[in-house]
C-alpha cells in the first residue's frame, strides 16, 4: 500500500510541503532535472531518515539545494571560478562541489563527513517556491531507491518510494530529464567533471577552460554516483546495438531503428538530444515493463546532452552488485 499522497503543486500543497520539511519529514518535489527527495539539510535525524528511505549507502554525499546564490554564503566558500559559473548557470542544472565552511549549519551526514559540500540552485519554479517557503537548505537526491532509475514524473516517485515518504508534489514531467552536471571546484587549479548532466561540457569549458576527468581513486570517495552500476532498470542492458534480437526491447534514436525488436521505443524520432534526455528514464522504465528479456540501445551521439545520456546508459548496463549495496 502506498502511504504517500500525491498533490498537484499549487500554493496550499507547497505550504504543506514546507511544513513537513521543517518538521523533519520527507517530501518529493519536481526539479528541472529529475524529481528530488527533500529533507532538512541541517537536521541529523531528517538526513538519516532520507538515507534510510532511499537505502542509500551513508558514504554517498548529498546535494544541498538552496533558493539562490546568497543562501550558499553560510555553507561554502566560492572562488572566482565558482562565482562565474553561479552567475551564468544558476538557477539551473549545475552542481558545484566547494570547500565546506567549518561552521556551516549542515548535518555532517549530508556531506558524508567530507570537507566539501555539493550545492545547487534548481531552475524549476516549484522547487524554487518550495525552497523559498522552507528557508532552510534542503538535501535532495533523486527520488528513487539507491541504484535504480531516477524518476521524471510524480507517479514514478510514488511507485518506487510511495511507502516511505510523506508527500509527493506533482508538476508533470521534468523538462531536462537527466541529473545536474557535477563540477568539483574544491582544488584551486583543477576543475573536475564528476558527473556529466544537464549543462553540457562545452558550455562549462567556455567559462572554465578544459575540465579534468576524475582519477580512478578520486572517483570512489568523490562521487559515488559515478560508480559502475547505477540508474539501473531490472532487465540487463546492451549498448551500441546495431541489430536487435526478437526478445529485446529497443531504445532507438532518430533514424537509428534496427528492425525486429520485441518492442521499440524511440528516444527522439527527430534525433534531438534534448528530447532524448527528457524521455530517457521514462522510456527505460517502459522498456523494462515491456515483457522483453533485455534492453538494447542504439549508439547515441556523444555531443551536448549526449554525454550525460551515454553516461547514464553505461551505468545502467554495468554489471550489478546486489541492489542493496549499489551506490
Ligand atoms: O539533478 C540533480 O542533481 C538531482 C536533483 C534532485 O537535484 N539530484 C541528484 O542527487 O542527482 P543524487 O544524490 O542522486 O546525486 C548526487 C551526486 C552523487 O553522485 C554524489 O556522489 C555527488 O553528487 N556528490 C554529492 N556531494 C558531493 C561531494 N561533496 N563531493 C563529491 N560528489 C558529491
Ligand atoms: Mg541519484
Amino acid at each position: 500500500m502506498s502511504r504517500a499522497r500525491l498533490l498537484e503543486a499549487e500554493p496550499r500543497a507547497l505550504a504543506e510541503a514546507a511544513e513537513i520539511l521543517r518538521a523533519g519529514g520527507l517530501v518529493a518535489f519536481p526539479t528541472e532535472t529529475v524529481y528530488g527527495l527533500g529533507a532538512d539539510a541541517t537536521s541529523d535525524a531528517a538526513v538519516a531518515a532520507l538515507y534510510a528511505a532511499k537505502r542509500r549507502p551513508a558514504h554517498n554525499p548529498l546535494i544541498v539545494h538552496v533558493a539562490g546564490r546568497a543562501a550558499v554564503e553560510p555553507l561554502a566558500r566560492l572562488d572566482g571560478r565558482a562565482e562565474r559559473l553561479a552567475a551564468r548557470f544558476w538557477p539551473g542544472p549545475l552542481t558545484l562541489v566547494l570547500p565546506r565552511r567549518a561552521d556551516a549549519p549542515l548535518s555532517r551526514h549530508a556531506t558524508a563527513g567530507l570537507a566539501t559540500v555539493a550545492v545547487r540552485v534548481p531552475a524549476h519554479p516549484v522547487a524554487l517556491a518550495l525552497l523559498e517557503a522552507v528557508r532552510l537548505p534542503i538535501v535532495a537526491p533523486s527520488a528513487n531507491r539507491s541504484g535504480r532509475v531516477s524518476p521524471t514524473t510524480a507517479r514514478d516517485v510514488a511507485l518506487d518510494l510511495g511507502e516511505v515518504i510523506d508527500l509527493v508534489l506533482d508538476a508533470g514531467p521534468c523538462p531536462v530529464g537527466v541529473e545536474s552536471t557535477v563540477v568539483d571546484l574544491s582544488e584551486p587549479d583543477r576543475p573536475v567533471l564528476l558527473r556529466p548532466g544537464g549543462v553540457p561540457r562545452a558550455a562549462l569549458e567556455e567559462v572554465l577552460g578544459p575540465l579534468a576527468e576524475p582519477s580512478a581513486d578520486e572517483e570512489r570517495p568523490r562521487s559515488p554516483g559515478r560508480l559502475a552500476s547505477h540508474y539501473a532498470p531490472s532487465l540487463p542492458v546492451r549498448l551500441d546495438a546495431l541489430e536487435v534480437e526478437p526478445d529485446e526491447a529497443l531504445l532507438a534514436f532518430g533514424d537509428r531503428v534496427p528492425r525486429g525488436a520485441f518492442a521499440t521505443f524511440n528516444l527522439s524520432p527527430s534525433g534531438d538530444l534534448a528530447e532524448a534526455a527528457r524521455r530517457l528514464y521514462a522510456l527505460l522504465r517502459a522498456a523494462d515493463r515491456s515483457g522483453a528479456k533485455r534492453i538494447a540501445v542504439v549508439p547515441i551521439p556523444a555531443e551536448g546532452l549526449g554525454e550525460a545520456i551515454r553516461d547514464r546508459l553505461r551505468r545502467a548496463a554495468a554489471p550489478r552488485p546486489t541492489r542493496e549495496s549499489a551506490g
